[in-house]
């Protein structure tokens, strides 16, 4: 064993075991079918258990969070942040996103620390507004895109369809590596495109709902199901000549998509998807630091925290950062530098949410996720290292477009109140914007969707026990300004200078666009400008 405070030593094993790590979340609708692909990914892949790079401990059985419950009778919590397992020679790190688009900057978040994504569509809706807004996220982060059309067991739309649908509404390229047999709802198997390979699935009998595959010669399945099989080679040559083949340069520029038909309740095509991401996805690379300079793989331990969730454990109403890292080899216990503060940050805590379980991660390598227990000094975007510095860009926040006042609904309750909003404003749920006008008793929320609203009373009341009051704001525009826009703006109507708790920016908040223009003519010196957008794209 290496000694944990020296991380200049370097580890012989980094780049052999970063080639090895996938690191993708999955983004779709709710109902898509998000938790049903993510167990039937888990129940394919041999999850890591004692032996591998994270170290069972029991012991904390039966500690979960609120949130964690409700999944329980799951069998495996799709709400845990992220699940690792082991699937031929390489590691697997699956993190979960939230479904809906007003926690699009949460979704930014995790999106930041994938090096992959698959876009799961349902055969029956194809593209839904939720699945374009997280798209969308992940075409501003350059995050290469596997599409997976589910539930292809049930009646939907045309393959064909919904390729064009894809290309036509967002601009991505096709490119089917499996092609079906049989219209939605008929489905009788999967022709690999590659290979030509046809293999069968049918459902066992009894009602049971995973599907067995057999490999069927081509001729045996072309007498069986001749009409399908016809259509099948039709569309596939019709493929072949408008190019939608496999190019990986293209993939990688997140212009084209590779996709693949399946049932993740059938369990069919789940093993092909796993392959695809074994062998398609790109393994860490190295990440690029706020000069732009890239951070070697092998380089000292670094880290960027891209989430940070407290009330996991409910016992004990903790704080769990979540670091994914960038570089060298992470090993529990050594004493990493926090870049934006300079201070030193111990691991000793650090552990891996599988479930409901927690597990102590004794190593990890690039690509690889580690919970950080009680870390209140960190924030998502921060990041940390060992011995030789680098700080990666922070995460942008996006532009809120939904503002509300909040205020204790008990006065006696303030201290509660107080500690509640700071400690969410760190989790970053939600921006919180302060002036001295409103004073402290009354920050200003501001969100990227209204539901986020709904969190933050919601998560007052329980966790802090401080019920509060909640005034929607008649703001719809946020923009970047700077000090002097405070006095300047003071005596003007429909629009507001607050600070940002989080960075200290200030924002202009306006009431239109209309108004914005009009402000912006009267005081021409003053800066105001656009944040990324998170919630516009419908
Ligand atoms: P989400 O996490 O994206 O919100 O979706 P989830 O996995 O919960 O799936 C939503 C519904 O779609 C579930 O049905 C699930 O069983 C079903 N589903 C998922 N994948 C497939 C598939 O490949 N084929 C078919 N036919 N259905 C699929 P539910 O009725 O809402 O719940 P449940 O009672 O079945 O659990």
């Amino acid at each position: 064993m290496t000694d944990p405070q020296d991380a200049s030593t370097g580890d012989p094993r980094v780049i052999g075991e970063t080639a090895r790590r996938r690191t993708f979340a999955v983004i779709s609708h709710p109902d898509a079918g998000k938790s049903t692909l993510t167990e039937a990914l888990a129940l394919h892949a041999e999850v890591i258990d004692s032996a591998g790079a994270v170290h069972g401990k029991s012991g904390r059985k039966g500690v979960t969070s609120d949130w964690m419950e409700m999944e329980r009778a799951r069998g495996i919590s799709v709400s845990s942040a992220v699940l690792q397992f082991a699937y031929r020679d390489c590691v697997i790190n699956l993190l979960d996103t939230p479904g809906h688009g007003d926690f699009s900057e949460d979704t930014y978040r995790v999106l930041a620390a994938v090096d992959a994504a698959v876009m799961l569509l349902d055969a029956a809706k194809g593209l839904e507004p939720q699945t374009l807004k997280l798209f969308d996220v992940c075409r501003s982060r350059g995050v290469p895109i596997v599409t997976f059309v589910n539930k292809w067991d049930r009646p939907g739309r045309e393959a064909l369809e919904l390729l064009d649908e894809v290309e036509q509404t967002i601009g991505l390229r096709p490119m089917p590596l499996t092609w079906p047999l049989g219209i939605a709802g008929q489905f009788k198997g999967l022709i690999d495109r590659d290979s030509g390979a046809y293999t069968a699935f049918t459902r066992a009998a009894g009602g049971a709902t995973k599907a067995t595959a057999t490999a069927v010669d081509a001729g045996t399945i072309a007498a069986q199901e001749p009409e399908y099989w016809r259509d099948a080679q039709d569309e596939l040559g019709l493929l072949d000549e408008i190019g939608a083949t496999w190019d990986e340069k293209a993939f990688l520029a997140g212009t084209a998509t590779p996709v693949l038909f399946g049932s993740a309740l059938s369990n069919i095509g789940v093993a092909r998807l796993l392959d695809s991401l074994v062998e398609l996805a790109p393994a860490p690379a190295p990440r690029p630091d706020v000069e732009g300079d890239d951070r070697p793989l092998a380089a000292p331990t670094s880290g960027l925290v891209f989430k940070v969730q407290a009330g996991m454990d409910k016992a004990h109403r903790d704080r769990m950062a979540f670091l994914r890292i960038c570089s060298g080899r992470f090993e529990r216990g050594m004493v990493l530098t926090h870049a934006a503060t300079g201070k030193p940050f111990a691991t000793k805590y650090a552990q891996s949410v599988f479930g409901s379980e927690r597990r102590t991660v004794e190593e990890a390598f690039p690509g690889d996720i580690v919970g950080l227990v009680n870390a209140t000094a960190l924030r998502p975007g921060d990041t940390l290292y060992a011995a030789d510095p680098v700080e990666f860009p922070s995460i942008p926040a996006f532009a809120p477009e939904h503002f509300a006042v909040i205020r204790a609904r008990d006065a006696g309750k303030y201290k509660q109140f107080r500690k509640g909003i700071e400690q969410l404003g760190n989790e970053a749920v939600i921006q919180i914007l302060r002036s001295d006008r409103r004073g402290d008793q009354a920050p200003v929320l501001a969100a990227v969707g209204p539901l986020q609203f709904d969190v933050v009373t919601g998560r007052l009341e329980t966790e802090f026990n401080a019920p509060v009051m909640l005034d929607r704001l008649p703001y719809q525009i946020a923009r970047l300004t700077e000090p002097a826009a405070v006095d300047a703006l003071s005596s003007q109507s429909e629009c507001e200078v607050l600070r940002r708790d989080s960075d200290g920016e200030y924002l202009a908040l306006f009431s239109n666009k209309w108004r914005m223009d009009i402000i912006q003519r009267k005081f021409p010196d003053l800066r105001f400008e656009a944040m990324p957008a998170g919630s516009s794209v419908t």
